[in-house]
C-alpha cells in the first residue's frame, strides 16, 4: 500500500525539477587564471594583467585580449557568458545622439576589417568561449544586423546549440537622421548552449512569474540605460542593467560564475553581483575598466547594505 504514495511523491518532485531544467548544483571547478598560467595550446605566454581582484563577493577584472586570456583559462569552468562584442560600426558614418548629429566613432576596437576578417575574429572568440563553458553552460551574444548573422553562422560551425533569439526592443531609440531607412529600434540577443548534448539551465517558473503568470516570449521591451547608470563615466555602447538582470535570472542560479569577455563598463558584473553570482570581466581598455571598478564597488556595497538591513530585521 505504501508504494503508490511514494511514487506520487517522486513524480511531483521531478515535475518541479523539470520546470527549471539543468539548474542543478554546479559541478566543481573554478575559472582559474593568473599571470603565471601556462599558455593553452602552445608554450608562448601572452601578456595580460589582473586589473582588479575582490574575492568577496568574487569579482575579477582582467585587462588584455579576451581570446588570448580565455585560451589560457581553465576548460569547463564557466556557467554563463554574456558577450557584447564589437559591432564593427565605427567606419565614418553618422548617428543621432541626444538630439545631435554625431560621427559613429566608438574606438579603434570597433573598426571593421572587412567581412572575412570580422568573421574570423568572431569564430576565434566564440571558440575560446566554448572551451571555457561548462558542459551545461550557456552563452548570450548581443548584436545588430552588422554582426548577428555572422555570429549565428559561427555558432553553427562550432556546434553550439542555438536556444533562442531574443528581440530586445528599445522604445526610446534615437531617430534615423537620413530618413532613408526605418528607425533602428531593436537588437538581437542569441542564446546558445555549449553543444547539442548540453542540459542547459532555464529558470522557467521565475520567467513566467516575472511575466504576470504567462509564458515569457522572446520580445523584451527594455529602455536603453538611463543617466543614473552612467554616473561613474560613459561607455559608448553601454547595455542596460535590466537586460542583464533578466538574462542572468533566466539562465543561472546563485553562486554561478558569469563571464563577460568584452565587459566595457561591466554592466554584466553589476547585475551578477547584485544577484549573488560570481563575475569575471575582460576588456582591452583601461578607461572602461576604471568605470567598471567604480560600478562594481557600488554594487557590492549596496549588496552588503541589503544584507546588513536583512540581518537587523531578522534580529541578528
Ligand atoms: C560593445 S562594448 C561592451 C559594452 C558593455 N556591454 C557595457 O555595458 O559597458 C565592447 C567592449 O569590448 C572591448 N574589446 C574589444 N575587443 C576586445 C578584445 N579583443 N578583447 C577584450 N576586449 C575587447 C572594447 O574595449 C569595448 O569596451
Amino acid at each position: 500500500m505504501k508504494k503508490p504514495a511514494n511514487n506520487k511523491k517522486k513524480k511531483k518532485t521531478s515535475s518541479l525539477l523539470n520546470k527549471s531544467r539543468g539548474c542543478s548544483p554546479s559541478e566543481p571547478g573554478e575559472f582559474y587564471i593568473s599571470e603565471a598560467t601556462v599558455s593553452y595550446g602552445n608554450n608562448v605566454k601572452k601578456p595580460f594583467t589582473v586589473y582588479y581582484d575582490n574575492p568577496e563577493p568574487s569579482i575579477r577584472l582582467l585587462k588584455g585580449d579576451c581570446i588570448e586570456i580565455l585560451n589560457q583559462a581553465r576548460e569547463n569552468s564557466v556557467d554563463m557568458i554574456f558577450a557584447d562584442p564589437p559591432y564593427f560600426l565605427s567606419n565614418g558614418g553618422i548617428t543621432c545622439h541626444a538630439g545631435k548629429m554625431v560621427s559613429v566613432n566608438k574606438g579603434a576596437w570597433d573598426k571593421s576589417k572587412g567581412v572575412i576578417e570580422n568573421h574570423k575574429f568572431i569564430l576565434e572568440w566564440l571558440k575560446a568561449c566554448q572551451r571555457v563553458l561548462k558542459p551545461n553552460g550557456t552563452i548570450w551574444v548581443s548584436g545588430t544586423t552588422h554582426i548577428i548573422y555572422s555570429i549565428g553562422f559561427a555558432m553553427q560551425e562550432l556546434g553550439y546549440k542555438i536556444l533562442n533569439d531574443i528581440v530586445w526592443y528599445k522604445r526610446n531609440a534615437p531617430p534615423n537622421l537620413s530618413c532613408r531607412y526605418f528607425t533602428h529600434s531593436t537588437e538581437i540577443v542569441l542564446w546558445a548552449a555549449k553543444n547539442q548534448k548540453s542540459k542547459h539551465c532555464f529558470n522557467y517558473p521565475l520567467m513566467k512569474e516575472m511575466n504576470q503568470g504567462k509564458q515569457m516570449r522572446n520580445v523584451w521591451e527594455i529602455s536603453a540605460p538611463q543617466s543614473e547608470e552612467k554616473k561613474f563615466g560613459k561607455h559608448p555602447t553601454q547595455k542596460p542593467v535590466d537586460l542583464l538582470t533578466r538574462l542572468i535570472l533566466a539562465s543561472t542560479k546563485e553562486g554561478d560564475l558569469v563571464l563577460d569577455p568584452f565587459c566595457g563598463s561591466s554592466t554584466t558584473g553589476v547585475a551578477a553581483i547584485s544577484l549573488n553570482r560570481k563575475y569575471v570581466g575582460i576588456d582591452l581598455e583601461e578607461d572602461y575598466l576604471k568605470v567598471s571598478v567604480k560600478r562594481l564597488e557600488e554594487a557590492a556595497a549596496n549588496k552588503e547594505a541589503k544584507l546588513f538591513i536583512a540581518g537587523k530585521v531578522a534580529g541578528l
